[in-house]
């Protein structure tokens, strides 16, 4: 099969659907890899990197669009890129076609295959192909929270984990998911005390057993949330309640009992978030400051460590790419139920439920889309 890398257009956009390493796997699996030229550059991989391991390079997207059988992107193709798509052609991406009417009828329009990263599932009904970037989050939550606390950025002026002699921060996680997990293992690595509130006591077993009795697990009610949140010097929104609106856990009226220059991360913003006074902020300004409170409410986390988030999401998609080059798409969709979750779209028609009807489109279950 012939896939096509574009260089990704989505503003402040660095990562890249395919690195070198994975280009390899593909050739080594008898296919051929076409790449935009510097579409590697954003995580210091150049056309050079590309050419080393058997891709051919092209100077622009058109090319990458005509030639490619199967593209493999990163972000949602912007409309340029969606007007270069057409029938019979497979596209490999984070999609988010629910919120983006736009974009789903562009697509729908060019009779594009899409699966999309977001619904792809396993076994265990998670979701793999998310995973990836709420780890990168989770993990980066307590770098950019420990920045906060600085001074400079309106914090109390606190070092995570103290020092000999001198108490270490509170640090309240709330929500023991995959960002909650990965910023306890931060938070508890840089020596900070630690506390998980959770819904789900199931959770809060798995999360006992995994850190032992270093970290404090308490199950969520509004008396816990009160009694932690105000005791924190950081905390770290994670919550998740899947297809609904993130409920708001911190209202505005505890940041004024919570200890001036205390900070909030609001990881779920992506979702609403779950603090009363979030609103989604950019990398290029990611604070600001309510009632002496810092909050960081970055919805896009992963794209400030592009690098880290590409390898990342490859060891993800990769597996799922080489089935999709290796049988075709129809029967790699048809061998494996978790991947055929991913079809959104196919031949003009939706099929994915949910999109179909937060849109407002018939929904064609995927199996009968591909026999059409
Ligand atoms: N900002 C970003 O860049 C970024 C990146 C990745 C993920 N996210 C977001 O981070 C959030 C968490 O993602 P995840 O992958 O960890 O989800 P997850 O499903 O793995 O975990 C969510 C956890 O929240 C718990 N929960 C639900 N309601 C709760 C409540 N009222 N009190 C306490 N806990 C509660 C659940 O039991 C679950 O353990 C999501 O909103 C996701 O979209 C944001």
């Amino acid at each position: 099969m012939l896939i096509g890398v574009p260089k990704e257009i989505k503003n402040n956009e660095y990562r890249v659907g395919l690195i070198p390493a994975s280009v390899r796997e593909l050739i080594l699996h008898g296919h051929q890899v076409v790449v935009e030229s510097e579409a590697g550059i954003g995580i210091g991989m150049d056309d050079d990197a590309y050419r080393a391991v058997g891709a051919e390079i092209v100077g622009d997207a058109r090319a990458v669009f005509e030639k490619a059988e199967m593209v493999v992107k990163v972000k949602e193709p912007q409309p340029t890129e969606c007007r270069l798509l057409r029938e019979g052609q497979l596209l490999f991406t984070y999609l988010h076609l629910a919120p983006d009417p736009n974009q789903t009828e562009l697509l729908l329009n060019a009779g594009v295959t899409a699966i999309a990263y977001e619904t792809v599932t396993d076994r265990h009904g998670g979701l793999p192909l998310l995973v990836p970037m709420s780890e990168v989050a989770g993990r980066m939550s307590i770098q950019a929270g420990a920045m906060c606390l600085e001074k400079s950025h309106g914090g109390a002026g606190l070092l995570l984990g103290g020092v000999p002699g001198v108490a270490p921060a509170n640090v309240l996680v709330i929500g023991g998911g995959v960002v909650g997990t990965n910023a306890i293992r931060m938070a508890m690595g840089l020596e900070a005390r630690v506390t998980v509130l959770d819904r789900s006591l199931e959770r809060l077993a798995e999360l006992d057993l995994q850190f032992g009795g270093r970290l404090n697990t308490i199950y969520s009610t509004k008396e816990a949330l009160e009694e932690y949140v105000l005791d924190a010097d950081l905390v770290i929104g994670a919550v998740l309640v899947p297809g609904a609106a993130t409920p708001k856990l911190v209202t505005r009226e505890m940041l004024g009992r919570m200890r001036p220059g205390s900070v909030l991360v609001d990881v779920a913003i992506d979702q609403g978030g779950c603090f009363e006074t979030s609103h989604a902020t950019t990398h290029a300004d990611p604070t600001y400051i309510v009632d002496n409170i810092v909050h960081y409410c970055v919805a896009n986390m992963p794209g400030a460590v592009a690098r880290t988030s590409t390898f990342a999401l490859n060891n993800a998609t990769l597996p799922f790419a080489l089935a999709l080059a290796d049988k075709g798409f129809p029967r790699a969709l048809a061998d494996d139920p978790c991947l055929l979750e991913g079809l959104n779209l196919h031949k003009g028609r939706v099929t994915y439920e949910a999109v179909a009807s937060a849109l407002g489109y018939d929904y064609l279950p995927a199996r009968e889309a591909l026999a059409l």
